[in-house]
Order: C-alpha cells, then structure tokens, then sequence
C-alpha cells in the first residue's frame, strides 16, 4: 500500500489530522492497535480551550459540540472556608467549553467515516523504517496475521507516550525532559448532575479535589490519591465523603449532591517532553512527544495544536515542494508545549498538598493572589482558556 501521509494512532491528534490533511487535498491512512469500539469509548479528559474550539468550528466539527457542550465562563478556586470565581471572559476575553474527548473522538471518527477515510484498526508490530530517507515506510500485521507494508511520503506519529514513533529515533538524536510528582488523581464519573455550574478546583490539607462534568446529568469528580492507589479499595460512600469534605460541603449552604459511580480508575501525574518532534520523515504529535498532568486539562488541547501546526507544514511539503513549514514544526510546537508543560506544573503544584506545611503556606498565598490580584487571575485566565495557536 502506498499513501501520502501514515498517520500511526487513532486518538484525537491522528484523527484530527487526517481531516486537516484531507482539507488540504492530501491522502492519509491511519493506523490503531486498538479496535474501532475501544477507541470510541475510551473515557478522557473533556474540558476544550477556546482555540481548539475554533480549529473544531472551522472544518465544521462543532455541530454536536454547540448543542450539547457546556460554555465556560470561568473556574472556581477554592480552599477551606474561601471560594473564588475567576471569569476567564471578562478576564481575557475567551471562553471553555465541557466535551468529553470521547465525543472529540467520536465526531472526528463519523466525519472521517463519511467521506471514506481509510483506517486500518487491530493491527499489531508496527515498524517504522528509512525515516532519514524520503522514502519512508511502515510494516505491521494486520487483524488476519498477515505482514503489510505502507509506504509513504510522510509518516505522522500519534500513538500517544507508548507508542513505537518515539522510540523510533534512534538513540543521542533527541533530550527528555521528565518530572515525576509524588500522587495521583482517582477519577470518578457519576450519573448525577453537577453540583456546580462551573469547575471548582479545590485546595484541602486532605488533597486536592476537582469538580468536573460531562453533561448537565454526568459529573466527574477526581481525588488526590497516593500513587500506588488501588481504586477497587475505596467503597463508593468513601469517595463521596472525600469528595464532599475537599470541595467543602456545608459551606456557604452549597451541598455536593452524590449518584451512582459508572466508571472509576487511577491516573498517574507526570510531565514529559521529548524534543526534537521530528527527525528526517517522522513527525511527533501530542502525547507522542509530551505529556502533561491532569490539572488546567491540557493534554487533548496540546494534541490538536501540534496538529494544526502539522497538517498545513506536511501540505506545503508534499503538494508544493516547500519545506520551510516542516523544517520549523518541531520549534513551533515545542513552544507552546513548554508553555503548557509550565502552566500544567504550576497548577499542579498550587493545588496539591504533599505533607509539607511551608509549602502549603505558600499554596494558599498563592491562591489568594490568583484569586484577588487582576494580574494573578489574567495570568491563570489567559493559559486555561488557552493562548492562540501561533502562540
Ligand atoms: N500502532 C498503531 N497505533 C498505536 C500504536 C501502534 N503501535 N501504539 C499506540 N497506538 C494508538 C493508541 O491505541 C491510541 O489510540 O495511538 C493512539 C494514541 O492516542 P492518544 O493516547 O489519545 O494520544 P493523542 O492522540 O496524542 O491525544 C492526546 O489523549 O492521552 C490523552 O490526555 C491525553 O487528552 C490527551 C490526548
Ligand atoms: C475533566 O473533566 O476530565 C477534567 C477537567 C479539568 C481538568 C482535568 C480534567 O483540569
């Protein structure tokens, strides 16, 4: 087989891509372990800054999004006894919206699906091979056992942090940057309507807790955990009662109403990036090349930035000849990924507590500042909502 661009992983960075591309009149086939089911229920993050809303808007993926996402205004800060909204509108101007990445996931899969795009799920050894020549190619085997090779012009690696692209590289061409953090997040989703009506990230010397949501009947709360949490030692009246004691059930009259937990899991906190996000014919995008903690949600948004600075460098080079885009993705891209590699840490470390009492004083001065200080709450307002993508 032969293609124009081999896009390696089925998440939102590679599907969103083989739409980008397309509208640029290049080919792609996009390649998944995993099947077509897996990847359409898989349950992630689902807060969209306001720039990734308007990459979805403008290739009109954002039917769906409008009628049943959520608009943002702002977040609350919260500690003990203080709660604080902080408008990110009035602040800077820009919105958020809630929408599962599971719905991301699902229009970009019907919209693809509707004009043909070939995918090619359940495979497993994917190779990649020649990337420092211009002819690069891909082997796997596919879901029947047989050995297949694509060739291509380009190939796009999107297979998220464990995926063979990566790896690829050989050894001494690139740097890792990593930071461990000591804790983790237990997330919940909960057939019950949110408590709120915007997210409440909240400081507690118990932990962090964060009140999010899925729809106006589906919320989704997470708890700060150790690491080696095993989720299946927590009974439901145990999460709820953690939950409310973080978020400050009782204070000021608002109440954490609890419902039934339809999905439960641990996640692990850390930071990664790997630089450069190219070499020779090998392209990294989102998770592939970085990764960032949970806290502000910038990990979904971070995939479809690399794209949309992707997809128009990879067109410029296989329809014109031009490689000036290409040449300079990697340093595009790894600017804003530091960016939101720092705002991902400093909101990890404003908010979760870690058994020292200097640093939680300093936690709660910091929060207070955000919190009242115009500058302190532009600065978190302006990289929540999300900074443009030519940042
Ligand atoms: N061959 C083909 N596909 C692969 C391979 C492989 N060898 N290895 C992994 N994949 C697939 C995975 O099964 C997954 O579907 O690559 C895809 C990578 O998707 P994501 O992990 O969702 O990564 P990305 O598209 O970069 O999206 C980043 O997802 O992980 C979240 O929080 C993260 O929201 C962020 C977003
Ligand atoms: C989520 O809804 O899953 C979510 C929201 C905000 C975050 C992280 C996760 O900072």
């Amino acid at each position: 087989m032969r293609t124009q661009v081999a896009i390696i992983g089925a998440g939102p960075a590679g599907l969103l891509l083989s739409h980008l591309l397309a509208a640029d009149g290049v080919e792609s086939v996009v390649l998944e372990t995993r099947s077509r089911e897996y990847v359409a229920a898989r349950i992630r993050a689902g807060l969209l800054e306001s720039s990734t809303v308007d990459i979805l808007a403008a290739c009109g993926l954002d039917g769906r999004l409008r009628e049943q996402g959520l608009e943002h205004r702002g977040i609350y800060l919260q500690w003990p006894e203080e709660r604080h909204h902080l408008d990110f509108v009035d602040l800077v101007g820009r919105s958020v919206w809630v929408y599962g990445q599971t719905e991301v996931t699902r229009d970009l899969v019907a919209a693809r699906d509707a004009v043909g795009q070939q995918f090619v799920y359940e495979i497993s050894d994917t190779a990649l091979h020649d990337l420092d020549s211009d002819r690069p190619y891909l082997t796997y085997v596919d879901v029947d056992g047989r050995e297949q090779r694509l060739d291509a012009d380009a190939i796009a690696g999107c297979d998220g942090s464990f995926g063979p692209s990566r790896k690829a590289i050989p050894s001494g061409v690139g740097q890792t940057w990593e930071r461990a953090y000591p804790f983790a997040w237990f997330g919940i989703l909960a057939d019950v309507a949110p408590s709120t009506d915007e997210l409440i990230y909240a400081w507690h010397p118990d932990g962090f807790a964060l009140h999010s949501m899925r729809s106006e009947s589906v919320s989704r709360l997470y708890l700060q955990v150790p690491p080696d949490t095993d989720p299946a030692t927590w009974s439901d009246d145990q999460i709820w009662e953690a939950l409310a004691r973080r978020l400050g059930h009782g204070q000021n009259g608002w109440q954490l109403h609890p419902g039934p937990i339809t999905d439960r899991s641990v996640l692990p906190m850390r930071s990664y990036v790997y630089e450069p996000m190219r070499y020779g014919r090998l392209f990294l995008a989102g998770d592939a090349a970085h990764i960032v903690p949970p806290t502000g949600a910038k990990g979904l948004n971070l995939a479809v930035a690399d794209v949309a600075l992707l997809a128009p460098a990879l067109a410029a080079m296989i329809n014109k000849g031009d490689h000036a885009a290409a040449d300079s993705y990697s340093e595009r891209a790894l600017r804003r990924v530091w960016r939101c590699t720092h705002f991902s840490w400093w909101m990890t470390t404003m908010l979760h507590t870690h058994g020292d009492d200097f640093d939680a004083q300093l936690q709660k001065s910091q929060l207070q500042w955000v919190s009242s200080s115009a500058a302190g709450s532009a600065g978190l307002a302006e990289n929540y909502a999300g900074l443009p993508i030519s940042y």
